[in-house]
């Protein structure tokens, strides 16, 4: 059924252009000062409105989701994935929930070569060596890391960033790109498939995450799993920091059952473990994955997409099931 004059809020600043839209096409409720919705921020805002146009820092559990006043039908979530959301408890409240898949694939991957770079090739260090005015001269045993191309590449998660992180890594750098997913892929790509991820993380010289946040792939990186791992092994995630068991990951690298990790996700964002901080042979980003204008514009022409499409009374194109 169309929805007529709905009342949109929208939980944090979005680009420019796509709050022009929401403001002109929909008279959306916008969050100019950025500042995070807390629990009760959002209990009112299901309250109040029709379409609630969320983000990955909103918290929707089932305590929040099952608030009595609600009047909200659909969650249109601008990111990819929808583990902050309840989905069992919006589909009880029937609640539609849809997200933004596809538009951040490429730059998401851009970014996991960028860290698995970094951190082989110890970038960050050597910039905080240079700035700290520590850089005294060229010499051959300065700073040397390890090499990237022609090495193996496992990816945890073969969805669309998984691929194309493998397309990147087979092409740019000759690597040999193994993967690991339920179910072996049609077309791989070259990319072979491991059945476990024991198996996978075995022959890897760099292991790259890409599985969603579920409850099976809780902690899939942990003390166990770490031990299936070579000491001159790298680990990269750009997938989300509930997949990595991070106490098990400061003990591996501390020890050196570990070469290092790259983290662009962490298990209690925006706090990060300060012994991962602490240590050289990790590299961190604040959760940049997607953090270009052209990947940030896209995905607000895609949640504008799926809103459009809810109010018109269709199926959204990007419906979470
Ligand atoms: C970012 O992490 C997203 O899920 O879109």
């Amino acid at each position: 059924m169309p929805l007529r004059e709905p009342k949109i809020v929208v939980t944090r600043r979005l680009p420019g252009a796509i709050q022009e839209r929401l403001k002109s096409e929909y008279g959306a409720e916008l969050n100019e000062s950025d500042r995070q919705f807390t629990a009760d921020d959002l209990r009112a805002a299901l309250g109040r409105c029709d379409i609630l146009l969320c983000t990955l820092t909103d918290q929707l559990t089932r305590d929040v989701l099952t608030t009595t006043d609600r009047k909200a039908v659909m969650l249109a979530n601008y990111g990819v994935g929808v583990n902050h959301i309840d989905l069992a408890a919006a589909r009880k409240a029937k609640l539609v929930v849809t997200n933004t898949p596809g538009v951040l694939t490429e730059d998401t991957a851009d970014l996991t070569l960028l860290l698995m770079l970094a951190v082989a090739r110890r970038a960050f260090e050597g910039d905080r060596e240079l700035r700290a005015r520590q850089w005294t001269s060229w010499r051959p045993t300065h700073m040397l890391g390890s090499r990237v191309t022609g090495k193996t590449l496992g990816i945890v998660g073969f969805g669309r960033i998984g691929r194309a992180v493998a397309a990147r890594a087979s092409k740019g750098f000759w690597m040999r790109v193994l993967y690991h997913s339920r179910r072996e892929a049609f077309e791989s790509g070259g990319a072979e498939w491991r059945d476990s991820l024991e198996a996978l993380l075995r022959e890897c010289d760099f292991v790259s995450l890409h599985a969603p946040a579920t409850p099976e792939t809780h902690h899939m990186i942990n003390a166990a799993t770490i031990r299936s791992m070579r000491p001159s092994a790298y680990l990269i995630n750009t997938a989300r920091g509930d997949l990595v068991d991070e106490a098990a990951l400061v003990d591996a690298l501390k020890s050196g059952r570990l070469a290092g990790a790259a983290l662009d996700v962490f298990e209690g964002e925006p706090a990060v473990n300060p012994a991962l901080l602490a240590l050289p042979n990790v590299v961190t980003l604040p959760h940049l994955g997607s953090a270009t204008v052209e990947s940030r514009v896209a995905m607000g022409e895609r949640v504008l997409a799926n809103i459009a499409a809810f109010v018109a009374g269709e199926e959204p194109p990007d419906r979470v099931p």
